[in-house]
């Protein structure tokens, strides 16, 4: 319960506090991967398949929660897959690892969806959840949710 506690709080400070800090994935100040002891976020997270796992479990979330489905509900199979594996590549390049994201910028990619802050903060909370199945140490969970929440302004901006 504590655990569960300090994570709420790491959701905020890292979500929120950081939103706004940079204008677009392609200027991220995360992008590269911060390094401990000389090793990349993406190798202590365990590189490609874990990430991919992670997004797997993550979008899988996404897809059933109620508040977040019906965005995806209008996109065939393919569109989902295609999502998908522009997230994995999307994060795998952020935390320094050999990939390069391709999609759309953030904002273009979500701007027609009207996003507010109650599906952020649900898609925040299914974020988590993954990372705490997935046994993600609190360091490597802080990064990432740094990266995530350094979008969050560009995500939800269509509906502001
Ligand atoms: C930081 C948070 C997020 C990241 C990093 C992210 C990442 C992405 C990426 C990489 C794409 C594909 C871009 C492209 O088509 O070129 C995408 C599309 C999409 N995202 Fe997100 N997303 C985020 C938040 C959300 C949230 C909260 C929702 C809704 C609950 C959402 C719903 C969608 C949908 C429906 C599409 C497909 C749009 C389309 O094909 O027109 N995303 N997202």
């Amino acid at each position: 319960m504590q655990r569960a506690t300090r994570w709420t709080q790491w959701v905020m400070v890292a979500m929120f506090a950081a939103a706004g800090a940079c204008a677009s994935m392609g200027s991220s100040a995360a992008q590269g991967g911060g390094t401990a002891d000389g090793v990349k976020l993406y190798k202590r997270l365990g590189g490609y398949d874990a990430l991919a796992a992670v997004t797997d479990d993550f979008l899988g979330r996404l897809f059933a929660n109620p508040v977040t489905s019906p965005y995806f509900k209008g996109l065939e199979p393919w569109q989902k897959n295609r999502v998908r594996q522009l997230i994995v590549d999307q994060l795998c390049e952020a935390s320094g690892g050999p990939c390069l994201y391709i999609g759309r910028p953030m904002q273009l990619a979500h701007e027609q969806l009207q996003m507010d802050e109650k599906v952020w903060n649900a898609f925040a909370g299914d974020f988590v959840a993954t990372l705490t199945k997935f046994k993600v140490p609190d360091r490597e969970q802080r990064e990432l949710l740094e990266i995530v929440g350094s979008m969050k302004n560009d995500v939800l901006r269509g509906s502001h």
